[in-house]
């Protein structure tokens, strides 16, 4: 699985939380992570992809092979909400609404992250997703984000409960940059 020659990448993103779960998901491919911080100006889209083709465009013209993603929270009664908001939505209100929506409805939820990688005038993309439940209330203190209100389907605990190994074990991020780390293993630096 390691690749012959080390490489670097630079990994683009405002949030801290993404940073040691992406770099310790692509340390065994032989990548090494740089993060930048940096606040995308996200736009009005219904889809991940469509974001993250935003935030790639945004780094157009940096050097060497430049990593972004973004992520969303899904919960199919709830049509897909808070999806793409979901970060915007965590911030304003926390759990409590969603908690209360899903008193009468079917709690099947999960995590989409499309990950998107630039290299000069290539682009690729990249899905991982990670299917569950909402807990009933939130537990736990690792993390970030909803981890303690997710419980990964055949979990008695949330992802907040959960090791960081364990969450990286099977989470839609670790999915999603699985394949990136397959993708850049062997290719030109
Ligand atoms: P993004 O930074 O625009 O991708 O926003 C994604 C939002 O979804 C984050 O701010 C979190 O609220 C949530 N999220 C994404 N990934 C995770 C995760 O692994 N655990 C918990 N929440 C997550």
């Amino acid at each position: 699985m390691v690749s012959a020659r080390p490489r670097s990448v630079t990994f683009v993103s405002r949030n801290a939380g993404k940073v040691p779960e992406t770099r310790e998901t692509l340390r065994p491919y032989g990548v090494t992570l740089r993060w930048r911080r940096k606040e995308f100006i996200e736009p009005q889209a219904a889809r991940l992809e469509e974001v993250v083709r935003a935030k790639l465009h945004e780094v157009e013209g940096w050097a060497g092979y430049v990593l972004v993603e973004d992520s969303g929270f899904f919960i199919p009664s709830l049509n897909g909400f808070p999806g793409v908001y979901s970060a915007h939505v965590l911030e304003a209100w926390g759990f409590t609404p969603i908690l209360e929506l899903l008193r009468s409805r079917p709690r099947e939820a999960y995590f989409r992250t499309v990950a998107g990688l630039r290299r000069g005038r290539s682009e690729w993309l990249f899905v991982g997703e990670v299917r569950g439940t909402v807990a009933r209330r939130p537990a736990g203190h690792g993390g970030f984000g909803y981890d303690p209100i997710f419980l990964p389907r055949g979990w008695k605990r949330t992802f907040a409960e959960a090791t960081p190994e364990e969450k990286n074990g099977i989470s839609h991020r670790a999915r999603a940059m699985r394949k990136v780390g397959k993708f850049l293993v062997g290719r030109p630096t």
